[in-house]
């Protein structure tokens, strides 16, 4: 893929990155992801607006090369980590005249990630502008989308706003935009539940905080970007408000098939209550399908059985990631079978305590499900149907 052009003097000079599948060594990446990065060419200056994963770093030089790029000004720096920032250092050597704009927040932490020297920056406050001559770069502080110093730069001439981490998803696309919205939709969702969703409050206020701002089109420094800004902003909007969906995140792993009947069994009774479910085997789930799910879902049912006196170790970790995302369940029960004994509900409502939810009876069950277990899982799924309904989400 050549460097782009976006607009008139607005290039995409990033770097498609195809092959990578674990991001921050944790999160999936079934579709590969782009690290974009944005030339922006003034009547008297030059910009570029983040850089890419420094695995990729010869990517970005080539087509800053294939531009005729002979002189930088300003190397903007919206988010300090290095998928963005991991190239300034061959940068900053490329085009020595060049300074690093970022937040005072941004600075500290480039310096301490990169080593760069004190005198490569420059530093914005919140609303500041750098003129470019016939175009302007106006930053805007957004902590938390998704560090504390992060901010997005809004070019008000072509009505573009480059917001890094901020809309992103991880596609690696050989275009730059796609019309395929469903697609697009589904692995934002899933981006915003891994990076943005621990920091809904804040991704609130951000939302606020550009709307005053005439947007046409969004870029954000990973996969595709939105010609039509309305579409992700509506998306967001719904993601981070209070509203709920009439479903129940159903993750469980089972050992000899008891705990599996168990998930079954309770599936199909909220089914016929009209409650959705999606259930998720954790010996085969993507976590990053499971925290989409988490989005919206108004209730989740651990299904375990007991290992060693507590949950399944995949089970926990699963608990231990949904507890950091920090999703606005209401209402969350567990169900497992177990052998001879232990305490597995308190270990996982232990690991649970960033979730405000309340516990429903959980349903535990010694060895194979018997008929009375089935009736206490039907009694678990008029609960759930009932609470959603007294919530108004039913
Ligand atoms: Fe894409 Fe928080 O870095």
């Amino acid at each position: 893929m050549k460097a782009r052009k976006i607009d008139n003097n607005v290039f995409w000079v990033g770097a498609v990155d195809w092959d990578r599948r674990l991001f921050d060594s944790l999160i999936p990446l079934p579709d590969g992801t782009s690290y974009n990065s944005y030339l922006v060419r003034g009547s008297e200056k030059a910009a570029l607006i983040d850089t890419v994963d420094p695995s990729m770093t010869s990517f970005l030089l080539s087509r800053l090369d294939e531009l005729g790029t002979t002189k930088l000004d300003y190397l903007i720096a919206n988010h300090a980590e290095q998928d963005h920032s991991g190239s300034l250092p061959a940068v900053v050597d490329r085009f020595p005249m060049a300074k690093v704009v970022t937040t005072p927040k941004g600075k500290k932490m480039l310096i301490d990630l990169l080593r760069l020297p004190e005198d490569a920056f420059i530093t914005v406050e919140d609303g500041e502008q750098l003129s470019l001559g016939d175009k302007t770069l106006r930053f805007i502080h957004t902590p938390w989308v998704h560090w504390p110093e992060t901010m997005v730069t809004y070019l008000p001439e072509d009505r573009i706003l480059f917001s890094c981490d901020f809309f992103g998803s991880h596609l690696a696309m050989s275009s730059l935009y796609t019309e395929d919205t469903a697609r697009l939709c589904e692995a934002a969702k899933a981006y915003y539940a891994q990076v943005m969703m621990p920091f809904r409050a804040a991704i609130r206020k951000n939302l606020e905080k550009i709307q005053p701002y005439r947007i046409d089109v969004i870029a954000p420094s990973h996969g595709p970007v939105h010609r039509d800004s309305a579409c992700i902003l509506r998306s967001h909007q719904d993601w981070v408000s209070d509203a709920l969906s009439n479903s129940v995140v159903l993750p469980y792993i089972s050992m000899h098939g008891s705990t599996q009947l168990m998930a079954d069994h309770l599936a199909d009774a909220l089914t016929e209550r009209g409650v959705q479910v999606q259930k998720f085997n954790l010996a085969v789930a993507d976590t990053g399908k499971l925290a989409a799910a988490l989005v919206d879902a108004a209730t989740v049912v651990v299904g375990s059985p007991m290992v060693l006196a507590g949950a399944h170790p995949s089970v926990i970790s699963a608990v231990f990631l949904a507890n950091a995302l920090r999703p606005k369940l209401r209402f969350a029960s567990i169900i497992g079978s177990y052998g001879w004994g232990g305490k597995m509900v308190e270990h996982i409502t232990g690991t649970m305590s960033n979730l405000k939810v309340e516990l429903l009876e959980p349903v535990l069950v010694q060895g194979h499900p018997r008929e009375e277990d089935l009736q206490a899982l039907e009694r678990l799924a008029e609960a759930i149907a009932a609470k959603h309904h007294e919530a108004g989400i039913g």
